[in-house]
């Protein structure tokens, strides 16, 4: 047998909804990234992604970031060869 918090038998409440409970409120599905905004976990270590015209990298668990356009001839570094934290143009 149980009985509630009173001593009583507890009393079923047929077509019941529980209210809510106070407190923080649950967290909230993410939502996809807007212009200008990444993940971080969309970055695996060793990697970049293009962000605007900023080249954010991924350094052994470190977010680094630069400028996507190379000071030689423009080419996206952020498509290029990351060797710990050297990129090399493609
Ligand atoms: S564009 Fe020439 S080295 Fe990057």
């Amino acid at each position: 047998m149980t009985s509630g918090i009173s001593g009583k038998p507890p009393v079923d409440i047929p077509n019941a909804t529980p209210e809510p409970m106070a407190g923080p409120a649950a967290p909230k599905e993410p939502t996809a990234p807007k212009s200008g905004e990444f993940r971080i976990k969309d970055i695996p270590p060793g990697s970049a992604v293009l962000v605007g015209t900023v080249a954010v990298f991924n350094v052994a668990g470190r977010v680094c970031a630069a400028q996507a356009k190379c000071t030689h001839r423009g080419g996206p570094l952020n498509e290029g060869t990351l060797d710990g934290s050297t990129v090399t143009c493609p």
